[in-house]
């Protein structure tokens, strides 16, 4: 939820901030601006509703005055809708002070008030406005930017990252974060901050993370950290793993495009390194403790959306390896129902950018009940592993289409590796069991280099289904969550009714949907691994097909079965059981991808979302 990024130094300043824009366009697209103090000392800004393209067709017709000092921020409407007025920078103060932010300033209507009698005005309906005229309120009152900018973040209250340049200090910009994420980047004889890596990644690959309510000053030649009393606290620097290539189109026509072919790598590179002579080992896992891990009665694996629906898949195979009850939550539910916590509990949370407010806040009311945390996460530095007890990192890459593809295969990955290290230590698969698990795991980047053979096929199927206006998505077992996550891609990506059931459930509701030329998706389970259920899922296909349905089966290589019922059959190699279901989603992501471009639909950008959901 917008996407934010400063610079001190000496390159083309607004270079430097569209690059940083343009690589968190994932986080908000829908106003951006940019703010810099020129070379005469004065502010100078532009800023335009739409996509960031709106705004570099703008300093390209109208450009502003070179400066050394800028901050520029792409959007997510919160309060106030999108429009140029409401899009930051917003420049205060008679024009000497700029702000930009990310969150929600929640006690803004108080502040507005004191602002209206102090005699001030307001141009725009945000709130953050609010807290950028406060900030120049204080400026004024005090006669020092750092001390007024010192006072404003301590009256914020709510989530916030703010960042402000005022012209009595050219070199300078200030910034603050209380529950939005905060970046800085290190470099020679310039400086950098940004929501993510990824606003700076091209220019450094020095970063440090900032803490909560912690303030940062940053000049050409010094980076300061203080907290909100500006007592100093030391910087925690870490080295970017990304390659800056890696958040680049590469030639692909979208990111999504590319992320999807990266799903190989994406599994290759969470395994790597983690298994030794022919073990699990994550390292990242050790300060748990042996004993402890025997101990866990209980997992609670807390995520949102696609997140959440790897941790279903993963939380079959954890519970059958390990041996311990899994259960899966969403991040938004799990404070509000008063759960159970002891402190043989274990949370896992999934989380691709880390900052997911929901999973975050789940995080610390795990933690202040005495639970145990470990984070899946793809994001290096963010406030979610940050605060966790422990840290698995996918190793997925920059994922910047606002959907997830790849980092969904690299989440269950992750969990697979947790299962099977769990299951190590508790004894509970022997290690016959455990080198199978292994190979598949290995296996599986070559297979999915195969699945994705598949994609001309699956283009033309979604050409020919680009007028339709419903799909339905049907999976059982592991097979289930894929199936909600092929409704989920379809929604979000081709704006389609989709919805994922699992097969047994739908003679008790779901059949009633079905009527003459319904396309039904069906992720078929393996005869010759699950040849129980595989056989209810065929006799599923037929009850359907006999109401009219139109079938399109995800099935493995040789399964004839299903070939008397099925429309379409999308095949994919064998594999283990709760392997197939990795195999499964790629053709569906490849479906939604396909379809949406058919409906010349921007499929990195879908409407209304964001990537980073910073707010609850
Ligand atoms: C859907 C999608 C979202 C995210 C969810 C959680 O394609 O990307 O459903 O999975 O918002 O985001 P993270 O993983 O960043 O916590």
């Amino acid at each position: 939820m917008c996407g934010i990024v400063g610079y001190v130094g000496q390159k083309t300043t607004m270079d430097v901030l569209l690059g940083g824009l343009k690589r968190q366009e994932y986080r908000g697209y829908d106003s951006a601006g940019v703010a810099l103090i020129t070379e005469d000392g004065l502010i100078a800004s532009a800023k335009k509703s739409g996509k960031l393209q709106a705004l570099v067709d703008e300093v390209t017709a109208h450009p502003l005055a070179p400066g050394h000092t800028g901050i520029g921020h792409t959007r997510w409407a919160t309060h106030g809708a999108p429009s140029d007025v409401n899009a930051h920078p917003h420049v205060v103060d008679g024009g000497k002070l700029a702000m930009i932010h990310n969150g929600i300033i929640e006690n803004f209507a108080e502040i507005r008030e004191e602002m209206l009698e102090a005699g001030h005005t307001f141009l725009s309906e945000t709130d953050t406005e609010v807290g950028a005229v406060l900030l120049g309120h204080l400026v004024e009152q005090t006669g020092d930017f750092r001390t007024g900018f010192a006072q404003a973040v301590n009256r914020f209250q709510g989530a916030f990252t703010v960042l402000a340049i005022h012209q009595d200090a050219p070199n300078v910009i200030l910034a603050a974060r209380h529950n939005s994420p905060l970046v800085i980047g290190f470099g020679d004889g310039e400086n950098f901050l940004g929501s993510d890596v990824a606003a700076f990644v091209e220019h450094t690959h020095r970063a440090a993370a900032v803490g909560q309510d912690q303030m940062v000053e940053i000049t050409p030649e010094h980076v300061r950290v203080t907290d909100f009393a500006g007592t100093p606290v030391p910087i925690d620097e870490f080295e970017i793993a990304w390659d800056a290539s890696a958040s680049d189109k590469g030639g692909w026509p979208s990111f999504m495009a590319k992320e999807i072919t990266e799903n190989p790598d994406a599994v290759a590179n969470t395994v790597r390194g983690r298994v030794v002579d022919g073990r699990v080992e994550i390292p990242e896992l050790s300060g748990l403790g042996e004993d402890a891990i025997r101990k866990f009665s209980r997992i609670i694996l807390v995520a949102c959306g696609t997140a959440s629906y790897a941790g279903q898949v993963g939380a079959y195979a954890i519970e059958q390896w390990a041996r311990i009850p899994v259960e899966v939550q969403l991040s938004h539910e799990f404070r509000y129902r008063d759960p159970v916590i002891t402190p043989e509990t274990l949370v896992v949370s999934i989380s691709q950018s880390g900052e997911t407010m929901d999973t975050l806040m789940a995080v610390r009311y795990a933690m202040e009940r005495g639970a145990k945390t470990v984070s899946i996460c793809n994001t290096q530095g963010a406030t979610i592993p940050r605060e966790s007890d422990a840290i698995v990192y996918t190793h997925a890459g920059p994922e910047v289409a606002v959907a997830s593809t790849k980092a969904f295969v690299a989440q269950i990955t992750a969990l697979y590796l947790l299962g099977l290290q769990f299951a190590q230590v508790r004894g509970t698969l022997d290690d016959t069991a455990i080198a199978r698990n292994i190979a598949e795991l290995q296996a599986l980047p070559g297979k999915l280099e195969e699945v994705l053979t598949t994609g001309p096929e699956i283009r033309q199927l979604a050409k020919w289904m680009s007028d339709t206006p419903a799909v339905l998505f049907l999976g059982r077992h592991v097979g289930f969550p894929i199936a909600l996550e092929g409704a989920l891609k379809l929604k979000e990506l081709a704006y389609i009714h989709a919805e994922g059931f699992a097969a047994g459930e739908l003679k008790h509701g779901p059949i009633a949907l079905i009527d003459h030329g319904q396309p039904v998706f069906v992720v078929v389970p393996s005869p010759r691994e699950s040849a129980e259920i595989h056989s209810k899922v065929v006799s599923n296909i037929q009850e359907i097909r006999a109401r009219g349905a139109r079938v399109i089966a995800i099935a493995e290589a040789g399964d004839a079965a299903v070939l008397p019922y099925a429309d379409e059959v999308i095949r994919i190699p064998l594999a283990g059981p709760f392997f197939e279901p990795i195999l499964a989603v790629v053709p569906l992501q490849i479906f939604a991808m396909e379809l949406a471009d058919a409906k010349g639909l921007d499929v990195d950008q879908p409407r209304n979302l964001a990537k980073s959901v910073t707010v609850e």
